[in-house]
């Protein structure tokens, strides 16, 4: 899991290098489709309960998987890149959102609150806490920057499956739930928006959006926990 952790970072810094007014999220999905064969990796999401590329790009109001396609990044843009391999049977996933060159100040913000509730949540990730100490020190982050965290969707357990047990949710009361051991390894990915927490799919059966249409964030790193605190495999800088 660190190298798979490793390679699906590695993507992403890849990937933010790439990102920038003009490009088409299609061209994205294809770097990274090539990025994982030369790295020995076989892409997590590609045909995943039918799921048609290797990544997922969600633009502005889009919460979380978007489909790549012919959709140009425009100036002003966000685009949330979610991306997950296996190497030799085991899976990283991680998720960065991307601004694209120059963005509103307070969708700025948007983005810094919604990586720190990550790095929040990963602090909780120590033996002896429970599930919920994670959501709950990312809610209580995300709200007292007067944002709002998604229910609809979760974290994960992940391992030799991308998706295993508990849910991660990322809001709750603290101490509930199933107790975090050493060897866990948990994909924490809180999606925060700008409006309102509620959320619905677009009519290609995937696109989650908000329903106000205000912006929302994604930020997801797959963690381990060891007896000496979290270790953050998809991290790379
Ligand atoms: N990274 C997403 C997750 O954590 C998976 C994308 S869904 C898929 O659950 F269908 F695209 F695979
Ligand atoms: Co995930």
């Amino acid at each position: 899991m660190r190298i798979s952790g490793k390679i699906v970072g590695q993507a992403l810094v890849e990937i933010r290098a790439r990102i920038k007014p003009g490009v088409a999220t299609q061209e994205i999905d294809k770097f990274a489709y090539e990025f994982f064969k030369k790295n020995d990796c076989v892409p997590a999401f590609l045909g995943y309960h039918g799921y048609p590329a290797t990544i997922c790009t969600s633009i502005n109001d889009e919460v979380v998987h978007g489909i790549p396609g012919k959709r140009v990044l425009e100036e002003g843009d966000i685009v949330g890149v979610d991306i997950g391999a296996y190497y030799k049977g085991y899976c990283g996933d991680s998720a960065r959102t991307f601004s694209v060159g120059k963005v509103d100040k307070n969708i700025e913000k948007l983005l810094e609150v919604t990586f720190e509730s990550l790095n929040k949540g990963i602090d909780q990730c120590r033996i002896g806490n429970r599930v919920s100490d994670i959501g709950n020190a990312v809610q209580k982050y995300v709200e007292s920057n007067g944002f709002y965290v998604v229910r609809d969707y979760v974290g994960h357990g992940i391992g030799q499956a991308m998706h295993e047990d508990p849910q991660v949710p990322n809001y709750g009361r603290p101490h509930q739930g199933p107790r975090i051991v050493e060897g866990m390894c948990l994909a924490l990915e809180p999606m925060v928006n700008m409006g309102t927490e509620e959320v619905k799919v677009l009519q290609d059966g995937w696109t989650v959006v908000t329903k106000d249409g205000k912006f929302s964030a994604h930020f997801e790193d797959t963690i381990a926990i060891l007896a000496n605190g979290p270790e953050n495999l998809t991290r790379v800088n």
